[in-house]
């Protein structure tokens, strides 16, 4: 059976995989992102690659990269939450390896996997979100991946939310990834807990005592055991979830959403808020059928598995 191998280049974690044809991976690995160097982060992708294809015979590379990839699936052009500008990935993923490799968007790669052989399957009209460091999004429609004229298709992170909003990776003002990200979860738990500490007494506990040591591990810990202001930061990320959600449903209509990302491990947190929050903005709502939205269910490995199944298909 052809193996290929999928890489998820994500900011503080690659992880690679080969994976088969039925969607099951066969053997992976994870490194650190080297922080700051394209160079770098291109050297420790080709690593992996070729660690993992001495022992395992593989006919392709597709790599999930979180930025605005050209429509020839090879360089990133741009990339918010990290340090790519022009950058020809596939070109030094290709030279090292000696492999046929595309690059993907990391969000189209994980709406993909969870098309092919997640919680997608069999759906005709998809969406998913991946809420993380920013907001991805991923649509397959009729069995196609959505890319846009120029391969920069489904970037909803960048959709203005606020007018003259809070300043985005992007250089724009009022994005909806700084307001429904795990970014934004952590940003408005550290402004409740400054504004009413006593609120979010065991969040800051959690943190060390100091607002700017909290981190997402810390508010889900904390809205966990019922911390108010941890629970307060989840329901606003929740909300602007659902309000996004509302809004693209106004354009897509979609069958379903697909809530994946690393925010979605804890997704019971949340889920439900998101969902009557959508209904409540929703258009017609009480005119149309209503998109189910559920958890992916191909977990963190989903963005890896979609890019290599991505290495097959044109
Ligand atoms: C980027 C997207 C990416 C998303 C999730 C956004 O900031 O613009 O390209 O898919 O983050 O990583
Ligand atoms: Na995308
Ligand atoms: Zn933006």
């Amino acid at each position: 059976m052809a193996l290929t191998i999928g890489v998820d280049v994500g900011g503080t974690k690659i992880a690679a995989g080969v994976v088969d044809e039925d969607g099951h991976i066969v053997e992976n690995l994870l490194r650190p992102t080297p922080a700051d160097s394209p160079d770098e982060v291109a050297d420790t992708i080709s690593e992996a690659v070729l660690e993992l294809a001495g022992r395992h015979d593989v006919e392709a590379v597709g790599l999930g990269a979180a930025g605005f990839v050209d429509e020839t699936r090879s360089i990133v052009r741009f990339a918010p939450n990290l340090a790519w500008r022009e950058e020809p990935l596939q070109k030094k993923v290709a030279e090292r390896v000696n492999l046929p490799v595309v690059v993907e968007n990391d969000a189209n790669a994980m709406a993909w996997g969870e098309y092919r052989f997640g919680a997608g399957r069999g759906e005709s009209h998809v969406v998913c979100v991946t809420v993380g460091t920013g907001i991805g999004g991923g649509m397959v429609f009729g069995g196609a991946l959505f890319r846009g004229r120029w391969g920069m298709g489904a970037e909803m992170g960048h959709m203005q939310v606020v007018p003259a909003g809070r300043l985005c990776g992007c250089g724009n003002l009022g994005c909806w990834e700084q307001y429904a990200s795990g970014s934004a979860l952590v940003h408005e738990a550290r402004v409740v807990a400054a504004a009413e500490p006593d609120r979010a007494a065991r969040m800051l506990e959690l943190a060390g005592g100091s607002v700017s040591d909290i981190e997402g591990e810390h508010v889900t810990k904390a809205a966990r055991e019922g911390d108010a202001a941890a629970l307060t930061a989840f329901a606003s990320m929740a909300e602007w979830l659902g309000q996004g959600m509302a809004d693209i449903a106004a354009v897509l209509d979609p069958g379903c959403f697909i809530l994946g990302g690393g925010v979605s491990r804890a997704i019971d947190l949340w889920i439900d808020q998101a969902r009557a929050s959508y209904l409540r903005a929703l258009t017609a709502r009480e005119h149309r059928p209503h998109a189910d939205i559920r958890p992916a269910e191909l977990g963190p490995s989903a963005g890896l598995v979609g890019a290599a199944d991505l290495a097959r298909h044109p």
